[in-house]
């Protein structure tokens, strides 16, 4: 059974990205920023290797790092949750969502105005409690909408529960939700409900966000449709709309987020459970209280060895984020940063990748693991960060036997090669010379010539091992020749072992080798 666990530290980046000055952000590392309040406690991050990631020069890095960690950069142009979020579910947003520093345009409001038949209130960025104060009373009085946005990608509408029904408000939402599209689709449409008497009004719990759907499949989605499960804890549903959710559940804070994603540990599911820890972001980071978020930061690694010690064989930990928000910089907004990402497992060697392009590498990755063909924009480093299964420790022994029985008294390079088939079964092969050179053939199509003379036809993967004097010195990967009588007989997604050494291997594929080959069906 193999289950993700994905927790994003909401705005917990690591440090400034190239371009971050274009998005008015300078000198920013939330993490680094927070390492230096006297609240700040990492212990647990620390072995897991947070600061052996790039640029976490500041902290001690572990010299044994538990888990595979790097940073990676976001492709989208935002800086915000919503595309955060998605980019780590996969998919690219190559403009940031609309915002309205001075109100929203006139064809907006007037086809709200003509489609809800009601005026319009305010349209200007605003408090949502100064919001009803100012303009409650003339509400009332006149039925016309509290239309105000905020920083953020909003559109927001207050009415007092009395003046528009609840559910009709909701149906005004629906409304505007519709019509704001394409360039005007803001990251959510709010019902803001209030009630109370001119000069007392109150916000209301009915509050609900209307958010804007991912426009393209994302990971959520690939696996919900392979009948996996997708359990979203905290504000993940909302981010996807409920998207490619299957199993949710709000949450009030970080504490109870944990306590959440611990308790789903115990529950048995195949697929990923995707949390969200909000309280660094909004109690913290735009509030610019560096202790609050040191503190927040040393719960949640306090936390962790709890949820460590509980993990299945099969299981697999990612923590990330989705932006950043330096409390200690300038303003109080976000900031263009690297995100952090460890990956701890009983799977996982504990490699570090450096720095990727690109938040979807996480969707790529998990969606191999889960063994979903889902690649979004990203690419997969699984492959990278997997340890040897007994299956393919026992396929590359296989292979390195073999290279032993090697005839290469020309050449010298002995060459070893091992097929699994379908069944099980196992065929190895060697590379044999000639005194006349040409007829001479490779370890790979010995291998797979073996089977098929046997009867095998179906293959699950592939060994090579090879090497001066049956030495092997790094990768010696299949010829242009086995390659393309590999590609008669198996899948583009074959594994292929590229073994360095006796007991080490790159994982590639059949498909990565021969792109584009020429098969059957071409002559069919
Ligand atoms: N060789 C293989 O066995 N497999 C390959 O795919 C590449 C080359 C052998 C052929 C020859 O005996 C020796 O390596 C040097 O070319």
């Amino acid at each position: 059974m193999k289950r993700v666990f994905l927790i994003v530290l909401d705005s917990c980046g690591v440090g400034e990205e190239p371009d971050a000055a274009l998005f008015g952000d300078h000198d920013c590392n939330t993490l680094k920023r927070i390492s230096q309040s006297e609240k700040f406690r990492s212990d647990n991050m620390q072995k897991l290797g947070v600061f052996n990631i790039d640029g976490q020069d500041y902290m001690p890095s572990s010299a044994r790092p538990a888990a595979a960690v790097c940073r990676l950069r976001e492709r989208s142009a935002g800086k915000d949750t919503t595309i955060g979020h998605w980019e780590i579910a996969g998919i690219v947003s190559q403009s940031p969502m609309p915002t309205y520093p001075d109100g929203f345009p006139d064809e907006i409001i007037e086809e709200f105005k003509k489609q809800t038949g009601r005026g319009v209130l305010c349209n200007k960025p605003f408090s949502g409690t100064e919001v009803i104060k100012i303009y409650g009373e003339e509400h009332m009085r006149t039925g016309d909408l509290i239309v105000y946005t905020s920083a953020d990608s909003v559109f927001q509408i207050a009415a007092h529960e009395e003046t528009v029904p609840l559910e009709k408000l909701y149906e005004y939402c629906r409304v505007a939700r519709r019509i704001l599209t394409g360039k005007h689709a803001v990251g959510r449409v709010i019902a803001r409900p209030f009630i109370g008497e001119p000069g007392n009004f109150t916000r209301t719990t009915n509050r609900r966000d209307f958010s804007l759907l991912p426009p393209r499949k994302t990971l959520l989605d690939a696996l919900k449709e392979d009948g996996k499960t997708v359990y979203a804890i905290g504000k993940i549903n909302d981010i996807f709309a409920g998207s490619g959710v299957t199993d949710k559940v709000a949450t009030h804070g970080n504490t109870e987020g944990m306590k959440l994603t611990l308790e789903a540990l115990d529950r048995d599911f195949e697929g990923l459970c995707f949390t969200n820890l909000v309280d660094f972001d909004s109690l913290y980071g735009h509030r610019q209280d560096v202790d609050g978020y040191a503190a927040a930061f040393a719960e949640f690694d306090a936390w962790l060895p709890s949820f460590t010690a509980k993990m299945r064989d099969g299981d697999v930990l990612m923590i990330t984020a989705d932006h950043g928000c330096d409390p200690g910089d300038t303003h109080t907004d976000h900031t263009r940063e690297y995100v952090p990402l460890i990956v701890y497992g009983k799977n996982i060697k504990p490699v570090n990748l450096g720095t990727r392009r690109g938040f979807c590498d996480i969707a790529a990755s998990i969606a191999e693991y889960l063994g979903s063909g889902y690649r979004g924009e990203g690419e997969s480093f699984m492959k990278s960060i997997l340890k040897p299964t007994a299956e393919e420790k026992a396929l590359c022994r296989a292979a390195y036997d073999a290279m032993g029985r090697s005839y290469s008294p020309y050449s010298g390079y002995k060459v070893g090669a091992a097929v699994l088939c379908s069944d099980g079964t196992v065929f190895s092969g060697c590379n044999i010379e000639n005194s006349s050179f040409t007829p001479t053939v490779c370890a790979e199509r010995t291998a797979i010539f073996k089977a098929i003379s046997e009867g095998r036809r179906q293959f699950r993967m592939l060994a090579v091992c090879g090497g001066k004097d049956g030495k092997p010195g790094g990768v010696f990967p299949p010829c242009g020749v086995c390659r393309q009588v590999l590609s008669e007989f198996c899948d583009p997604d074959m594994p292929v072992l590229l073994m360095k050494s006796k007991s080490t291997f790159e994982r590639s594929t059949l498909g990565e080798l021969l792109p584009r080959s020429f098969t059957p069906s071409y002559i069919k």
